[in-house]
């Protein structure tokens, strides 16, 4: 038995669009670094190609063909009961090039489109302006974010977005996981959040502070932006809130996991504190890097600060001091080391409810500010029985875990919470690894990794269980 939620608490789900509508070169849109990166799998990474490159299979290219099947999946949606829907605008929908003097009419139709579409059945639209889909011509044109031209290309973006959509959403995000590339020498995470090649960076760690500079400098302008469009913006930013537990009582542990965990936040510190904190700018100094940090770049930080904390909770990692130096440490990841506790999905991420409890008391107590869980949930392979049915228990199981510990942190713990949207509601491609078995959905989409199948939907057992949910308002777990 679960616990009762606000009467008007977001219940909903998660999607990009990149990951799944497809149509990667319709009706005017522009290639984005999520179509030139190739399939992989749970070992193999992704390949991000130089341009689209023959031969090869894009697995976004068609994703689930999202933009020709909207209306009967939001439909589907509604089913459920969604309060709303988060997806994302393909900027190169918008704007195909990224650096356009004018924004693409057929693009900003669709959106317009689907929003209608959901507020015909009372789902409110949360909108993520950047979600790994940076047009691929910034990368090879400017370095993407390495860049200060490309704040530019992308306020622009967002305040055609803003000014075209004022009335239609209410609920936005500047960038998805923007946290990710604290992880800076990999490929995917650096190219997804900030458009450029690492391989080509002479020191990649210095290159990550340049650039993800320039992007809060640009989420910044975006919330003041948006702001003066509509005051009743919620405009948010979004991390991927991951609990750095120390491995053990040692002290040493301990003071790790707390740097690594300045490491991972200070991408929100500066979004909702509106400046550096003192650890990273030390850092910063310490190490020598020299980004181009101007005056008046810090008035803009302290005047776009975010209105809430959007954030995706999948798993916990635990990080011992006897692998590394505390005060050399750069790479989060080589601190990482398996929590003996928690179970693991075929994936290799943990299973840890009780982290999403922690996630939410840590982010409330850093920042007090409104939060808002926008990912959540368990990639997994489903089966499909004779009769059609897909029996996917282990999602029911994973979900009803976290809501359980979402449901106690608002009503023991006071958080304030905004809603929940579990990802990839709908079958679709993965981000990492580019695969379409790699499943979270209520909803299932026949298609395989090597890009076959009908497209067609159908109900999982956990469609009809998260319809449950959202009617008893969390009640009926
Ligand atoms: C988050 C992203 O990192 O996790 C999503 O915001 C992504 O885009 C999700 O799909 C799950 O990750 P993956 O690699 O299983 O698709």
């Amino acid at each position: 038995m679960g616990m009762k939620l606000p009467k008007d608490f977001l219940w909903g789900g998660a999607v990009a669009a990149h990951q799944l509508e497809g149509a990667w070169n319709e009706d005017g849109k522009g290639v984005s670094v999520a179509d030139v990166m190739t399939v992989g799998s749970a070992t193999q990474p992704r390949e991000i190609t130089h341009g689209v490159l023959p031969g090869k299979n894009y697995p976004n290219h068609e994703a689930i063909d999202f933009y020709h099947h909207c209306k009967e999946d939001i439909k589907l949606m509604a089913e459920m009961g969604f309060k709303c829907f988060r997806t994302s605008i393909a900027w190169t929908r918008i704007f195909p090039n990224g650096d356009d003097a004018e924004p693409n009419e057929a693009g900003l139709k669709f959106y317009d489109d689907l929003f209608d579409e959901c507020h015909k059945y009372g789902i409110e639209p949360v909108i993520t302006l950047s979600h790994f889909e940076m047009p691929y011509h910034l990368v090879e044109e400017y370095g993407g974010f390495t860049n200060r031209k490309t704040i530019d290309f992308f306020v622009k973006f967002a305040t055609t977005c803003f000014n075209r959509y004022k009335d239609k959403v209410k609920y936005w995000m500047t960038f998805n996981e923007i946290d990710n590339q604290s992880e800076f020498n990999n490929p995917f995470l650096t190219m997804t959040n900030s458009g450029y090649f690492v391989d080509e960076q002479e020191n990649p760690e210095a290159a990550m502070f340049q650039a993800a500079h320039y992007e809060l400098v640009a989420s910044a302008l975006a919330v003041k932006e948006g702001k003066k469009i509509n005051p009743d913006f919620q405009i948010g930013c979004m991390i991927a809130c991951t609990p750095y537990y120390p491995n053990t009582s040692d002290p040493d542990d301990i003071l790790l996991a707390q740097r690594v965990n300045q490491l991972r936040c200070w991408f929100s510190d500066v979004q909702c504190n509106g400046e550096y904190p003192k650890a990273i700018e030390k850092y910063i100094e310490r190490n020598g890097f020299r980004p181009d940090i101007t005056a008046e770049d810090r008035i803009v930080l302290k005047e776009g600060t975010v209105d809430y904390i959007g954030f995706s909770y999948y798993a916990s990692r635990n990080v011992s001091a006897s692998k590394v130096k505390i005060d050399d440490l750069h790479d989060i990841d080589q601190a990482v080391v398996p929590n003996k506790y928690l179970k693991t999905t075929d994936w290799g991420w943990t299973i840890d409810p009780k982290g999403l409890r922690w996630s939410l008391n840590f982010l409330t107590d850093r920042y007090h500010k409104p939060l808002f869980i926008v990912e959540n949930g368990m990639g997994a392979f489903d089966k499909v029985e004779a009769d059609g049915a897909i029996h996917d228990s282990y999602r029911i199981d994973y979900l009803r875990k976290h809501i359980e510990q979402m449901e106690k942190a608002v009503n023991l713990d006071g958080v304030d919470l905004m809603g929940y949207t579990p990802w990839g509601c709908i079958d679709l491609v993965s981000a990492g690894t580019g695969q379409m078995d790699k499943r979270y959905g209520f909803i299932y989409v026949d298609k395989n990794d090597q890009g076959e199948g009908t497209l067609k939907r159908m109900k999982k057992d956990s469609f009809y269980w998260y319809q449950k949910v959202i009617k008893s308002n969390g009640e009926d777990l």
